[in-house]
């Protein structure tokens, strides 16, 4: 297991389309899902999606019971999941602030759908399909979006809700610096 580094904004390899994976219970899958593990708790991150560290498989985890960087939100159970497929259950959006490891200091308010179900497999095949709302569906669309090679700031609509988080978060937890 190792804390991998994580690319930033303007890596080209964030912009790509992730490969889905077809080989599943390997060691190698294994060990790529204990590092993002690994690389995301260091960070205190919710969720990290394997492009970001450069490997470009359809590959997210989140989850957190509590969390430095978003102190008010539920928790979200820790979830391995590969080649997700996200359908909308709500034409509702909702605008909520989001950071990104990949976008480190800053936050942005962002519109997602506020319920959606997601489907896909875990990293032994096991299928996974969830029903979702709030925090937890914001969080699973931020990662899909890593996925199809889309960081948050691309969806932000309101520019005068983004920017640094010790600016517009002054009392949040220095560890949310990021
Ligand atoms: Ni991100």
């Amino acid at each position: 297991m190792a804390i991998r580094e994580i690319l930033k904004m303007g890596d080209p390899r964030l912009l790509r389309v992730a490969e889905p994976i077809t080989a599943f219970g390997t060691p190698e899958l294994d060990s790529l899902v204990a590092d993002m593990f690994d690389t995301m708790h260091a960070a205190n991150g919710a969720g990290l999606a394997a492009p970001q560290i450069g490997v470009n498989l359809q590959l997210v985890i989140f989850g957190f019971q509590s969390n430095a960087r978003y102190p008010d939100a539920p928790q979200v159970p820790e979830t391995v999941l590969l080649n997700p497929v996200l359908t909308p259950l709500s034409d509702d959006m909702e605008e909520g602030f989001e950071g990104c490891l990949s976008v480190p200091g800053l936050r942005g308010s962002v519109p997602r759908h506020t319920r959606l179900r997601y489907e896909g497999v875990d990293q032994y095949g096991k299928a996974i399909r969830r029903e979702v709302d709030g925090f937890h569906a914001r969080v699973v669309q931020h990662e899909v979006d890593h996925l199809l090679g889309i960081l948050y700031p691309m969806r932000i609509r309101d520019f005068s809700r983004f920017g640094f988080t010790e600016v517009m978060f002054p009392g949040l937890d220095p560890r949310a610096d990021d």
